[in-house]
């Protein structure tokens, strides 16, 4: 049986996402599960180099899973040969130096989100790996979760009828540090570190909409710093100076609006930690990270408003829960396989990988019209982004 290899340089892998979902879930699982079977037969075996700032820590990661090869040297790692993939999931602020060098370099270029700070620089990044004929992609885990993948077959079906609105809840309660320690990274709280609520999610929102919806035409936003002083991983206190709740409105093709409220200043009073509901003219869905329940038209009971009365219907046992009918795999995990096959493919269209870099800005551009919509208090346009 024929083995491919595909040396793969993961930089920031001691981090939070870089740790558990890239090298652990993904990376390992993969080499785990015997590798990626091609459609000729051979077999695709990533073969992982852990680059970092932290020697020990690395040191300790290798060995832990036995590993042979490490390196602080971002630059060494980029001039091996048997490096094909560069892969970063280091701090947002650190990504764009870091991309822009494995690409002139020549390397396939894969990335957490979001793929940079500003929309020009992630166009930018798009238009050098284009011109460098690198293939690349941004992480979009999302559209692989159980209960959105469920969400977008009852779409496929024609469950909804004609789609009216999507209401979105996004997050948790995220500890300021004092008495409780964070359960998420300081840089998260500081603008000047890449922090922020509406940088890290609206990315997520841009393509999860427009892959079960269509692409956003309009947002009108409101985004906050509710909690203005937190502490860090050393337990001082510091100054949260960016955002960590925001409130939004999407417009969306056929005059569908979609309002997403994403906070880390929420108590969760729900089933899951994000939740979408989709009402149509012929039924309603809610779908949480893993479950989906729906509620059909002809299912739908006759409230009536009356506060002199306790209400009597038990609301949420009038909807169905979705079947499974598949088996769900990690979806960091699936996003690699996919982009794994795009790599090696001799023709990329036979393997295709969806969310490419010009997708990675259009999160970012919705970011950066979320967060002017909310200093300038006015509904914006999304226009067509130009590479
Ligand atoms: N897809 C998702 O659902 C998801 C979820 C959370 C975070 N992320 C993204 O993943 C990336 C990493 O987030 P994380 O939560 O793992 O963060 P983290 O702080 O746990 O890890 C950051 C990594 O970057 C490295 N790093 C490089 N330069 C650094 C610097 N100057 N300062 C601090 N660390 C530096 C760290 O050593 C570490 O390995 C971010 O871009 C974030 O937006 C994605």
């Amino acid at each position: 049986m024929a083995v491919r290899t595909v040396g793969i340089a993961l930089n920031g892998v001691t981090g939070r996402m870089g740790y558990r979902q890239h090298l652990v879930r993904s990376i390992l699982a993969i080499r785990d599960q015997g590798g990626l079977r091609l459609d000729d037969g051979t077999v695709l075996m990533p073969e992982p180099l852990l680059v970092g700032r932290n020697p020990a820590k690395l040191k300790e990661i290798a060995q832990r899973h036995d590993l042979a090869r490490w390196t602080t040297d971002l630059d060494a790692a980029l001039a091996d040969p048997t490096i094909e993939v560069y892969f970063d999931t280091q701090v947002t602020s650190a990504r764009v130096a870091a991309l822009r060098r494995a690409i002139a370099a020549g390397k396939h270029v894969y990335t957490e989100k979001p793929i940079s700070e500003t929309p020009e620089e992630a166009v930018e990044l798009a238009r050098l790996a284009s011109a460098a004929g690198v293939r690349n992609g941004v992480v979009a885990d999302k559209l692989y979760l159980p209960g959105i993948l469920k969400l977008k077959r009852l779409l496929d079906g024609g469950f909804f009828g004609r789609v009216l609105s999507v209401r979105g809840e996004f997050g948790y309660w995220v500890f300021e540090g004092d008495w409780q320690p964070a359960q998420r990274p300081s840089w998260n709280y500081r603008t000047a570190d890449g922090g922020g609520i509406v940088v890290d999610m609206f990315c997520h929102w841009s393509y999860l909409l427009e892959e079960l919806f269509g692409r956003v035409s309009a947002v009108t936003a409101r985004a906050t710093t509710h909690i203005p002083t937190r502490w860090d991983e050393n337990g001082e206190a510091y100054q949260a100076t960016a955002d960590d709740a925001a409130y939004a409105i999407f417009e969306l093709p056929d005059g569908v609006i979609a309002q997403v409220n994403s906070s880390w200043c929420v108590r969760v009073h729900r089933d899951e930690l994000v939740e979408f509901q989709v009402d149509g003219t012929e039924g309603s869905a809610v779908a949480g990270l893993r479950e989906c329940v729906v509620q059909h038209r002809s299912m739908t009971p006759k409230p009536v408003w009356n506060p002199d009365l306790p209400a009597t219907e038990d609301f949420r046992a009038q909807w169905q829960r979705v079947p499974d009918n598949a088996e769900f795999d990690n979806g960091f995990k699936v996003q690699w396989a996919e982009f794994l096959r795009h790599v090696v493919a001799e023709d990329p269209a036979r393997a295709p990988f969806r969310h490419d870099f010009m997708a990675g800005a259009r999160g970012v551009q919705l970011a950066r019209l979320g967060l002017l919509s909310s200093a300038q208090g006015r509904r914006l346009d999304v226009p067509e982004l130009a590479r």
